[in-house]
């Protein structure tokens, strides 16, 4: 496995796979990697002929600069995770190459309605940094395909609308959300829960599956959003930020009557030192 960190390098490195003919897939991430992110490289290895992944924590998308300063740097074990997963090559930009001229006065992305909810009411100016990064990560990797997963389900859309609007030529595929054993979505912010928070957190996916099947049941919207945000106030350790549900294609806020439309119910909850969001799809 390479391990590149020149842009330059990277481009040229990928542009000759593909004169030769090769597919190459591409699974951008911050690190930390759990077997989420190790799903992703199987799902791109079965696809293509090359596999690269990026490791870049990116500042422009934190709202919260302790966040940004406290995100986890573990390289060592990303790389032999990475080994041992079959990956090919392992980007890892500096912050000095990716913003040559800095993070200020940066171009900005406005997604429109598609961020005046959910993550991108509670985070300003984090999905405009996740649209500059991926618009760069792709344009230097210039891979066939790139792989998210689902549970940053409202990046996916971003990430969607990005390439479709710029005529990025990369298709972009979502992968299901891997979960532990009880049920908590893995996350690199789950190394952030200590003993007591990590076993109440699976709280949040339980909520999540009473809803959908109240949902499926007919019950109305605001009744099921509003039991299901109570349920997790009633735990004195977390503090949830929303829980919403969206129409899946149009990611339009759905507010009251029963659902006759895919939808997705998607949460944001605070515990201890993590801020974790989850969420499920309710195919109709
Ligand atoms: O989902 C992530 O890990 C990041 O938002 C991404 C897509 C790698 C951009 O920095």
């Amino acid at each position: 496995m390479k391990v590149i960190s020149e842009l330059k390098e990277t481009n040229s490195f990928v542009r000759k796979l593909r004169a030769d003919g090769k597919k190459v897939g591409f699974v951008p991430t911050m690190g930390a990697l759990h077997q989420g992110h190790i799903s992703l490289i199987e799902a791109s290895k079965n696809e293509n002929d090359y596999t690269i992944c990026s490791i870049y924590v990116n500042p422009t998308q934190f709202n919260n600069k302790e966040d940004f300063e406290t995100y986890p740097n573990l390289f060592a074990q990303d790389k032999a995770k990475l080994e041992e997963a079959g990956c090919d090559v392992i980007f890892t930009p500096s912050h000095e190459s990716m913003y040559p001229n800095g993070v200020d006065n940066l171009l900005s992305f406005d997604f429109g309605s598609l961020t005046s909810v959910l993550e991108g009411k509670y985070r300003p100016g984090h999905f405009s940094g996740v649209g500059i990064v991926v618009s760069k990560l792709l344009n230097i990797v210039m891979p066939d395909v790139a792989y998210f997963g689902q549970k940053d389900l409202q990046q996916f859309m971003v990430i969607r609308k990005l390439v479709s609007d710029l005529s990025i030529m990369t298709e972009v595929k979502s992968c299901p959300t891997l979960r532990e054993p009880d049920g908590l979505a893995m996350s690199s912010r789950n190394l952030r829960l200590n003993e007591e928070e990590r076993n109440i957190a699976p709280l949040l996916y339980r909520v999540l599956k009473e809803a959908k099947t109240a949902l499926i049941e007919g019950n109305d919207v605001g009744n099921v959003q509003k039991k299901a945000f109570d349920s997790i106030a009633a735990n004195a350790l977390f503090t949830p930020e929303y829980i919403e549900v969206v129409d899946f294609n149009s990611f339009s806020l759905i507010k009251n009557g029963k659902i006759n439309n895919s939808v997705a119910i998607c949460l944001s909850a605070h515990l201890g030192k993590a801020r974790l969001i989850d969420n499920v799809i309710v195919e109709v």
